[in-house]
Formats: structure tokens, sequence, C-alpha cells
């Protein structure tokens, strides 16, 4: 579309405000995680590709304390995260080896170890089981690392879990951000959202330009500046902000480390770090948090009100994004036109993190569940 086009012929943006004007309040945030009952099918929407390897955000630190068990449903699985009396995390898939109970409902911290709420086996973090109560020996299979085992790491004030098809050890570790732990820095403002789509589908945004136009209503068509370095990827633009008191140059930076650990950092009118995790759940279904924190002379300060603009735009945008996305099937060939930002190049970076399309990768360890 050109800027000649004529005003007034569509409602702008299109159908996107339209739908999301309906939604206040208490109705808004339980629409951006309600279940979504009767969508097509995951393979009718071309969601073919296989779930990307990386660290991923499981729940936020003061979510689980020392001795407390969370049921958790990633990757396809259920799975089963407890905190050690030492205060380290640690998860296993739930289904115990025994007779299948599921640990996550009614399992109980021992010690370090994860009690079965069946027969109190007790598990370790590589999954070996270390103490049966009632038995004089323990099964020498049972003494085996014989389920899956996940990676755990605590940083940014999120539990984090590395995900590999194959169960090699991770590739790269979780990046840490100053802000996040910094006492000059708000606690985190937390949303979250499930989307249904895949991961890459949601990634691909940032470096589809021109929807920001049409679904975000911005005045222009950002250019950003990308740079691809292994398995992270970083961008920036110099943008300008809506706020309320009008528009306001700023400078936008973004970046993600593997597929699921991106971060935004918005500089300029007030200073805000935005910390983001993406889960998979299903193929077709994710986990999308947003946690937010601002330097508290810029938050509690003369800027507060555009602070707060800055994190209500920008959780804004992320619902008008899962208004398409819930509905959008993956096109493998897109038709491009050269207004459109690096969609090929995005796609060739994200492939790296699909093992399953890799042949050459042989596994660091075998996994046997
Ligand atoms: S099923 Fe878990 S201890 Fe028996
Ligand atoms: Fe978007």
């Amino acid at each position: 579309m050109s800027d000649a086009e004529p005003k007034g012929a569509l409602s702008n943006p299109v159908a996107t405000r339209e739908y999301l004007d309906g939604l206040k309040g208490a109705d808004l945030l339980s629409w951006r995680t309600a279940p979504f009952p009767g969508r097509p099918s995951a393979s009718e929407r071309g969601f073919d590709m296989p779930l990307p390897f990386g660290w991923f955000v499981m729940c936020y630190s003061d979510e689980l304390g020392a001795g407390q068990v969370k049921a958790l449903r990633y990757f396809g699985r259920d799975l089963a995260l407890w905190r050690g009396a030492d205060g380290q995390v640690r998860m296993l898939d739930a289904y115990c080896r025994h007779l299948g109970a599921n640990m996550s409902f009614g399992g109980r911290v021992h010690g370090n170890l994860l009690e079965c709420p069946f027969h109190a086996w007790r598990y370790d973090g590589a999954g070996i089981v270390q103490e049966i109560p009632y038995a004089k020996i323990i099964p020498p299979q049972a003494r085996r690392e014989c389920v899956r085992h996940w990676p755990m790491a605590e940083k940014n004030r999120f539990v984090w879990a590395w995900y590999h098809p194959r169960g090699i050890a991770p590739l790269w570790e979780v990046e840490e951000f100053p802000e996040s732990v910094s006492r000059d820095w708000t606690e985190y403002e937390k949303h979250e959202w499930l989307v249904y789509c895949p991961l890459q589908t949601t990634a691909e945004n940032g470096v589809d330009v021109a929807h920001f136009r049409y679904i975000h209503g911005t005045a222009s068509y950002p250019e950003w500046q990308t740079r691809i370095d292994g398995h992270r990827r970083e961008a920036c633009v110099n943008a300008k902000m809506e706020t309320p008191r009008g528009t306001v140059d700023g400078k936008i930076s973004y970046g993600v480390i593997g597929p699921g650990q991106p971060w935004t950092r918005f500089t300029g009118i007030c200073e805000t770090l935005l910390v983001s995790g993406c889960t998979p759940v299903e193929q077709d279904v994710l986990h999308l948090r947003f946690a937010f924190t601002q330097q508290r002379s810029d938050a509690n300060g003369a800027r507060a009100g555009v602070a707060r603009a800055i994190i209500k735009d920008i959780c804004r945008q992320l619902d008008q994004d899962k208004v398409v996305w819930d509905r959008q099937r993956h096109t493998a060939q897109p038709l491009l036109c050269d207004g459109d930002g690096p969609i090929a190049a995005f796609r060739d970076f994200f492939r790296q993190f699909y093992a399953e399309w890799q042949q050459d990768q042989a596994p660091a360890h075998a996994v046997r569940t």
C-alpha cells in the first residue's frame, strides 16, 4: 500500500484493533491465556517443523520455594520441577519409572530428592533412584540415569531448562542481564500469553517490518540493523515511539540468545529492559512471558506516566500479534516482495535450532527413556 492510498478506505490498523477493542480489563487478561479449542490441527496449518533446542523458561524463580514441587507441561511432556533443601532446582519427566505415577501431582521433596507419591521412590536430578524406603536393594536399572535428564539454570530471576531432542548437553549458556538483579531497577512487571503457533512464527515477527504499520499502527516501517552471530541475533532501530505526550525519538535494541531467550532494551525516553521467555508447550502452543524492569528513577519519577505507557504499548502490540498468530498458517515458501524484511535470512538462522533437520549432529550422550 502506498502513502497515496485514499484514507478512510480501511479501518486502521485493520481487524486486530476492532477485535481487541471488545476486550477490556479482566476479559483481556483471561483472553491472553485462554484455551483455543476447535482450531485447525498443527499439520493442517503447516507446522511441520520440530521443536527447537535451547534454553527455555520454566517459571520465575520466586514461583518455586525450597521444598516445593511444580507440575509443568512443556515440549509436549509432563514434567516435575522441584527445589531441594540446597536451593537448587531440578527437573524430571513426571512419570515414575516404578509404576508410572505422575510425580508432579502429590510428589514431595525429601532433602534434595523428589519423592514419588505412590511408593516413595526418591529420585535425584539425574533421574537416579537414590532411596526406596521399603526395599533392601535398589534394582540396578533404577541406579542408572534412565530418565531424560534436564540441565537447569537459574538466571535473571527465571528458572531455565535446556531442551534437546537427542539429549545433547548445552551448547551455550543462559546470559545474564545486570539490570534484572540491580537495586536501581524495578521489580519485574510480569505479563503472559498462550499463543497458538510455533516459536518460529512469533520470532519471525521482529524481522517482518511491514506488519508494524498494519498491525501495530506505527507511523513508518522501522529499519532494523540486524547482526547474526552463531546462536545469537541482534538488531537495533531508531524508532518513533507513540507516547501520551506525542511521538518521541527513541532507540530499541533487540536480541535473542538461541531461540528461547529474547530481550529488548528501550532507550531514549525511559530506560526499559524487557526480558522475555518463550517456551513451547506443544507444537502449536507457546507460553510467552514478558518481564519488564525499568530504572527506578524513571519509573517512579517525573517520567512515570511514560514508563507505564511503554509497557502498556508493548503488551498491546503482543495482543495485536496474537490475534494473527493464533490463526496463521506456516507458509514454507512464502511469496515475498521487496518491502518485506529479511524473512529468508531469519529462517536460515532459525533452522540451526532444529536438531531433527540436521543429520550431522551426533548426540553427546544417548537419552534413554
Ligand atoms: S509409582 Fe512411583 S514409587 Fe511406585
Ligand atoms: Fe508484531
